[in-house]
């Protein structure tokens, strides 16, 4: 099963719940939303208060993805705010093992993120225990960068794991997904595609979403 996740990163934050419209009407399945803490990344974004405003105008999954120092402190915010998937990163302060269960604990779905010097290893001592993984396609910390092929058989190290073990576990790639770089990421195992500007730049949301899938799913055949 396929999933796509628009990042509001990329949309106009003035107008944040019409841009959660604009993705639910364009057939997306998710909303990524990016949270920085201009620490663990050299950006800041937003905070849990507009997620609890957000989830007032969208039945979306909200996907929340943590790129904060201290998810430990947090998680319970986000929890309330209204989070179905929250995403910690395994390069964060403090226990990932403990951010996951914590998250887990609170009835929603984990996922542990790998930035992209970490490798696919890092994840596998959590990975019964989690719903997706996040493989990163750039550098975390801005929208707009170029997909890096290079992650490509991390995506694959964690998909063999996920068969061997005959898990459940999605994979996410996030950064610099497009129409032209979302089959890669489908023929090695991803399934779950965040797309920032190529949706957001998009004239066309609707045939976006329609690309990412339908390429994603022809890629997957080959
Ligand atoms: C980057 C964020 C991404 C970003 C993706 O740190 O995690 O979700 O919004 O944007 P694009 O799709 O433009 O690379
Ligand atoms: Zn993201």
């Amino acid at each position: 099963m396929f999933y796509t996740a628009p990042s509001i990163l990329s949309s106009d934050f003035s107008r944040l719940g019409e841009e959660a419209a604009v993705c639910r009407e364009s057939g997306a399945d998710m909303l990524h939303i990016d949270v920085m803490d201009g620490h663990f990344v050299p950006n800041i974004t937003l905070g849990a208060p507009i997620v609890k405003s957000l989830r007032k105008c969208s039945d979306l999954i909200f996907d929340v993805h943590l790129m904060i120092s201290e998810p430990l402190k947090f998680i319970p915010d986000f929890v309330k705010a209204g989070a179905d998937i929250i995403t910690v990163h395994e390069e964060s302060d403090g226990s990932t093992e403990k951010a996951v269960d914590m998250i887990n604990d609170a009835g929603i779905k984990s996922c542990v993120a790998l930035k992209p010097g970490t490798p696919a290893q890092a994840v596998f001592p959590y990975l019964d225990k989690l719903a997706m993984v996040l493989v990163m396609t750039v550098e975390p910390g801005f929208g707009g960068q170029s997909f890096m092929a290079d992650m490509m058989p991390k995506v694959k190290a964690v998909r063999d794991e996920i068969t061997r073990r005959r898990l459940n576990v999605d994979i996410e790639v996030d950064g610099g997904i497009t129409g032209q770089t979302v089959s890669q990421a489908a023929k090695a195992g991803a399934n779950v595609f965040v797309a920032g500007s190529y949706f957001f730049g998009a004239a066309d949301k609707k045939a976006a979403i329609k690309t990412l899938t339908d390429e994603a799913k022809k890629a997957c055949t080959l």
